[in-house]
C-alpha cells in the first residue's frame, strides 16, 4: 500500500488574510446581533467585515460592555425588542440560547426583517416548520447557522458523493465529542447532533426516514450528556452519530464508506481535512464451487489528501446570508432545511424515551 499526500501548503494566512471585498449592496445591509456569549462575537466580527454592523444586544450588561468595547460606534441594547424598534435594521443575527430562538425569530419576522438564527432553529418540529413557512410567505430570508455546510471539507465530500466517487454509500459515522460547555437548556443531542444531522442531510441530499437512539443523562435529568443515534436514510444507508460533552477528547470526525472508496473528514485535519482511501471489497471465485459462496477479498489502494481551499465557514455562511438578502435567493440552510433537522432531533428524543425503539420520521418535503 502506498500513501500519497497531495495536500499543498495550507497556512493560517490562507484562512484569514484573503482580501474581502463586500459587494456594495451587502456592505449597506444594516445588521443587528443578539446574544454576545461564547458564539455571538464571532458573528459580530464577521458581519463587521461584510456588512454594516449597526447594533448589538445582550441581556447581560457585562457581556454588552465587554463585546461593545470591541465595536466602538455600534449601538448597544439590552432588550431585543428595543433593538428591533430603534436600530433601523435590515437583518438580525440570533445567537442566544436555543430555547429562545423560536420567540426571537418569530418577533423578527413579524417586523419584516431577515434573520439568521443559530442552530437548532427551535425545540419543536411544528414551531420550526411554522417559522419556515412564515418566512417563505412573507418573502423574508430565514437562514439557520448550520455552519458545517459552509466548510470546504464537507463541501468537497458532498461533491464526491454527488459524483458517485465513493460508489454506492453503505454508511456514515460521525463522532462529535468534547469536555464541558454544558448547555442549560438543551441536551448534548440537540446541541451537537444538530450539526451532524444537517451534514448528513446535505451530503446525501436526503432526509432520514427512521431513527433509533439511546441517551444517558447523568448530570441533569432529561438533558442527555451522551447520545448514540442511528438513522436510516433511503437506499439502505445507515448513519450513526456519537455525541457527548463528557469526553476527554475534542473530536469532530465523519467517516463515509462506499462500495468503491472510503473517506474521512476531520475538522482541522492535517495535512488536509479530507482523506480518501481506495479500499473496496471484490467478490472472488467460490472456494468450493458446489456451495457457490463467493470469497470476499478486501483491496487496498492509495490514500490521498486533496488540497482544498481553506476559508472560515462562518464567513462563507455570512456571505451567503447577505447574498440571499441582496438577490432574493434561498440560502442553503434555509428555514425548511433547518425544520427537517429539528424534525429528526424530535424523533431522536422520542426514540431515546422508548429506550432505543425505532421511530419513523415523516418528512414534509
Ligand atoms: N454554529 C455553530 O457552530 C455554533 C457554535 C457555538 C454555538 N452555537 C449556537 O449559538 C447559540 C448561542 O450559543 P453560545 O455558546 O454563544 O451561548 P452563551 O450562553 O455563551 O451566550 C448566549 C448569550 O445570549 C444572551 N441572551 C440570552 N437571552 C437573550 C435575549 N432574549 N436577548 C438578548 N440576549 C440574550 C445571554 O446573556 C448570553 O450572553 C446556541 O444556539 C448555540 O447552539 C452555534
Amino acid at each position: 500500500m502506498q500513501t500519497r499526500f497531495i495536500a499543498g501548503h495550507l497556512t493560517v494566512a490562507a484562512l484569514h488574510l484573503k482580501a474581502e471585498k463586500p459587494s456594495p449592496t451587502a456592505s449597506r445591509i444594516r445588521v443587528g446581533i443578539a446574544g454576545l456569549g461564547h458564539w455571538g462575537p464571532n458573528h459580530a466580527r464577521t458581519f463587521g467585515r461584510l456588512a454594516d454592523l449597526a447594533a448589538i444586544c445582550d441581556r447581560s450588561p457585562g457581556r454588552l460592555a465587554q463585546v461593545g468595547a470591541l465595536f466602538p460606534g455600534v449601538a448597544r441594547y439590552r432588550e431585543f425588542e428595543e433593538m428591533l424598534d430603534r436600530a433601523r435594521l435590515d437583518a438580525v443575527i440570533i445567537a442566544t440560547p436555543t430555547s429562545s430562538h423560536e420567540g426571537l425569530v418569530a418577533a423578527t419576522l413579524r417586523r419584516g426583517l431577515h434573520v439568521l438564527c443559530e442552530k437548532p432553529l427551535a425545540l419543536r418540529a411544528a414551531d420550526a416548520a411554522r417559522l419556515a413557512s412564515d418566512a417563505r410567505r412573507r418573502r423574508q430570508i430565514l437562514m439557520v447557522g448550520h455552519t458545517f455546510l459552509f466548510n470546504s471539507g464537507i463541501r468537497h465530500l458532498r461533491g464526491l458523493l454527488r459524483a458517485k466517487n465513493l460508489g454506492r454509500i453503505y454508511y456514515l459515522h460521525s463522532k462529535r465529542t468534547h469536555y464541558g460547555l454544558f448547555r442549560p437548556d438543551v441536551s448534548a443531542i440537540w446541541d451537537l447532533a444538530s450539526h451532524d444531522v444537517a451534514i448528513f442531510n446535505y451530503l446525501l441530499d436526503s432526509r432520514p426516514t427512521e431513527v433509533s437512539a439511546v441517551g444517558f443523562d447523568w448530570l441533569r435529568r432529561e438533558l442527555h450528556d451522551l447520545g448514540f443515534i442511528t438513522f436510516r436514510y433511503p437506499g439502505g444507508i445507515a448513519a450513526h452519530i456519537h455525541v457527548g460533552w463528557l469526553d476527554p477528547k475534542k473530536v469532530r470526525e465523519i467517516t463515509v464508506v462506499g462500495d468503491r472508496r472510503m473517506a474521512v473528514w476531520q475538522d482541522g485535519g492535517s495535512p488536509g481535512p479530507v482523506t480518501l482511501y481506495d479500499r473496496y471489497v471484490v467478490r472472488g471465485r467460490p472456494l468450493v464451487r458446489e456451495f457457490g459462496e463467493f470469497q470476499l477479498l478486501p483491496r487496498e489502494g492509495d490514500i490521498t489528501v486533496p488540497n482544498l481551499p481553506l476559508e472560515e465557514p462562518l464567513l462563507v455562511q455570512a456571505r451567503e446570508f447577505l447574498a440571499a438578502i441582496s438577490e432574493g435567493s434561498s440560502p442553503l440552510s434555509d428555514g425548511c432545511f433547518a425544520a427537517e433537522v429539528v424534525r429528526a432531533l424530535e424523533a431522536t428524543d422520542r426514540s431515546v424515551r422508548l429506550h432505543g425503539a425505532p421511530v419513523r420520521i415523516h418528512s414534509r418535503r
